[in-house]
């Protein structure tokens, strides 16, 4: 049987600080999604017409682990860009530890893992009120390891990624990564699986052709289905009718995650969509969808994508930390210690088990003539948000532009 099951990935985030130390951070729900949102423009300004996935969840805890090893206008970067600076000092650690606990309730239906890692030199010293605190709040574990041993460090960082991630994310440094002068590497790995409360029929999957925003048609295997969703529709602003939007939330088992699919209409662009996107939008959609019969066609998708996070980071306002001014001194006494690598890898698999006989295999028939409910048809590029719903953290913010594209053979393609 196969389930239509969205297994995700995962994600994480390497900080490593060359000179000596480095740090993540977490970020808080509802205050961060101001950040997250910011950190999607910045990425679909410098991404054309590539997919694009991250983990706002993950960047938000790698910067918080930094962050309890900051001071001054190291510090004061970070709150204020994350979006912490209206809480009182050190209480984001707390909403974070909060806000990452409520993620990995093992009663769910889906899995949800946060895994922090603390990699140290060896024979560097440390401050231990920092150690404390980063197993404190973030359950980080910490090893120590020798930087001058590049290709190893690489290998034992790769492998406890690997093995945090359910496998999905490989390689994430190298041996070039490291050098003798970093004391101190941070990594954040997330792993995500859930089953859709209303799953897919792999029997209902079919080729379809997807339209890219550039005119371009590719191949794909579209999901269908007929249930109970959160369906919404929504207006940019304009009178114009290609201003209306569709948005879908497809709750996962347990409905505590959902995946919000935000579609414009066919002839638009998801590229004159996505500037309005807003973090109060985002709050919009989730307290304005209403539950109801939908027609959904989604095809199945498979992003990756490998983010180098400082030089976003930078142009967010978090500068200090990756310059040779860093003010890491509650990490060790150490003062030239700094950031020198952010980086982020994030999957995200969107399936059904046993799909791979279910191809060609016929939809079911479509009554498009007696269509009553609303249609979401995802056969053109869209935004998608993956999300706690009760406490608003977004666990993945990104954009298909391109799903999974198969080739082409003799089957047949009619389409609905
Ligand atoms: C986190 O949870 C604890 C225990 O429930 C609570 O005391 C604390 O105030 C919470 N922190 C924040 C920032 O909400
Ligand atoms: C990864 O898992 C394997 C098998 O469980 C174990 O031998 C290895 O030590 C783990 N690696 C890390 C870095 O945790």
């Amino acid at each position: 049987m196969s389930i239509p099951d969205i297994s995700f990935p995962l994600l994480l985030l390497s900080i490593l600080l060359l000179g000596y130390g480095c740090r993540a951070a977490d970020i808080p729900e509802d205050t961060t999604s101001e950040f997250s949102v910011r950190l999607y423009h910045r990425l679909q300004v410098a991404g054309g017409q590539e997919n694009i996935i991250f983990s706002p969840l993950s960047v938000a805890v790698a910067l918080g682990m930094v962050e309890l090893g900051a001071r001054g206008t190291s510090l004061d970067e970070i709150r204020q860009t994350v979006g912490f600076s209206h809480l009182l000092p050190g209480v984001e650690f707390s909403l974070l530890q909060n806000l990452t606990e409520a993620l990995s309730d093992d009663d769910a239906h889906h899995v949800i893992r946060l895994a922090n890692s603390l990699f140290l030199q060896e024979d560097a010293s440390f401050n231990p009120e920092f150690l404390h605190l980063i197993k404190k709040f973030f359950r980080a574990q910490v090893e120590t390891v020798d930087f001058s041993d590049s290709a190893a460090v690489a290998e034992r960082i790769n492998s406890w990624v690997e093995n945090h991630t359910e496998s999905k994310i490989c390689a994430l440094l190298s041996a070039e990564d490291f050098t003798s002068v970093i004391r101190l590497t941070l990594v954040n790995a997330v792993y995500f699986r859930g089953s859709w409360k209303n799953q897919f029929r792999p029997e209902n999957t079919r080729t379809f052709s997807f339209s890219r925003d550039d005119g371009s048609e590719v191949q794909t295997l579209m999901m269908y289905q007929q249930g109970d969703f959160y369906y919404g529709e929504f207006s940019d602003g304009s009178q114009e009718a290609g201003g209306v939007y569709q948005v879908l939330e497809m709750p996962y088992e347990g409905e505590d995650m959902s995946m919000m699919i935000v579609l414009p209409r066919q002839e638009v662009p998801l590229s004159s969509l996505e500037p309005i996107i807003k973090a109060p939008l985002l709050e919009e959609w989730a307290n304005n969808v209403k539950r109801q019969k939908v027609e959904v066609y989604l095809p199945r998708f498979k992003v990756e994508q490998k983010l180098d996070l400082r030089s976003t980071l930078q142009e967010l306002g978090i500068q200090k930390i990756f310059t040779s001014d860093a003010d890491l001194s509650a990490m060790t006494d150490g003062k030239d210690l700094y950031i020198g690598k952010a980086v982020q890898k994030a999957y995200l698999e969107v399936t059904e088990e046993g799909a791979e006989g279910a191809v060609g295999s016929g939809m079911i028939a479509l009554t498009r003539t007696l269509v009553l409910y609303p249609q979401v048809m995802a056969d053109h590029p869209f935004f998608f948000v993956v999300r706690n719903r009760r406490t608003g953290s977004i666990l993945f913010i990104g954009r298909v532009m391109t799903p999974e594209v198969i080739e082409l053979n003799d089957q047949d393609f009619d389409s609905m």
